[in-house]
């Protein structure tokens, strides 16, 4: 990892919550200078924006405004990279000036490990060379996908930022099913974990898409079969596509409510 990706300059994060944190752990495990990532106490937002030159806005979206207003002044050439999901450019140019250089990020927990998956959509003010240097910087916290338009950073807000949970709640099911199979709650965890994750090295392994891998297992008349049938015959897709499809209606109305 090059440690000298950001030579003399710094990074604040305005917000210390869950995604803050997990930017900043990201920057540090991924080799940047503890003394370079700055993060905020809520009292010293002006004092962090005025030492650095990249500026994280992780506050919750109906924050946003205010903390923008509040480091506006301080900000000038800087580039703000805002994290809050459904916060449009347009909100964003609105407070801080046209020129304003901003990028939105839409990032998810696992950057803290360096395996995030962060949509990144910048506007027009960011010149080619500030976008690479910004890519390289990000690219430390995992993979970046870029959006052609900025209604792809909603997607990525559910793909990517919520991502984590969704996985996360089919971990807890297979793990539920091993705890009523009589196993204990930590081996249940383990084995799931250990399933997930071998399937996962399975399918890169391979190169293969995921109802290839089901192809091969789910046999002709066997165990596994039957299971991923009755899945797919009581429509549990549909149903998830429904639940997804709320958390669009979520950003809608998001969006709606910070205009
Ligand atoms: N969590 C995720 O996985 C994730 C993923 C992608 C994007 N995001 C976006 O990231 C943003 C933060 O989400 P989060 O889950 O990290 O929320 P969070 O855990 O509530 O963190 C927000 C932090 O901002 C602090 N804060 C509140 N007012 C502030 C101010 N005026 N100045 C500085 N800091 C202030 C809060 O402090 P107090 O608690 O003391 O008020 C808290 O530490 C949201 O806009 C969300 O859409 C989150």
């Amino acid at each position: 990892m090059d440690k000298d990706i950001l030579g003399n300059k710094k990074i604040a994060i305005i917000g210390n919550g869950h995604i803050g944190q997990a930017i900043a752990m990201g920057f540090i495990t991924g080799g940047l200078k503890q003394l370079q990532v700055l993060i905020s106490n809520k009292s010293n937002n002006i004092e962090l924006t005025k030492k650095a030159d990249y500026i994280f806005i992780a506050v919750k979206p109906f924050i946003v405004k205010s903390v923008l207003k509040e480091i506006k002044p301080f900000i000038r050439k800087k580039i703000v990279l805002s994290v809050a999901a459904g916060v449009t450019m347009e909100i964003i140019e609105k407070i801080l000036g046209k020129k304003q250089k901003i990028i939105r990020l839409m990032p998810n927990i696992p950057v803290s490990e360096n395996k995030g998956v962060i949509g990144f959509f910048a506007n027009k003010y960011i010149s080619s060379s500030e976008k690479n240097e910004v890519e390289s910087l990000i690219s430390i916290l995992g993979k970046i996908i870029f959006c052609k338009k900025e209604k792809d950073t909603d997607s990525l807000t559910i793909l990517a930022g919520c991502g984590p949970a969704i996985s996360a709640y089919f971990i807890d099911l297979l793990s539920n099913f091993a705890v009523q199979q009589g196993f204990s709650q930590g081996e249940s965890m383990n084995m799931a974990l250990k399933i997930f994750e071998g399937t996962i090295d399975h399918l890169k392994r391979h190169n293969l898409i995921a109802s290839e891998l089901i192809k091969s297992v789910a046999t002709k008349g066997g165990i596994t079969e039957t299971i991923v049938g009755s899945l797919y015959s009581d429509r549990v897709d549909v149903l998830f596509m429904k639940a997804m499809e709320k958390g669009n209606l979520k950003i809608s109305d998001l969006k709606n409510k910070l205009k």
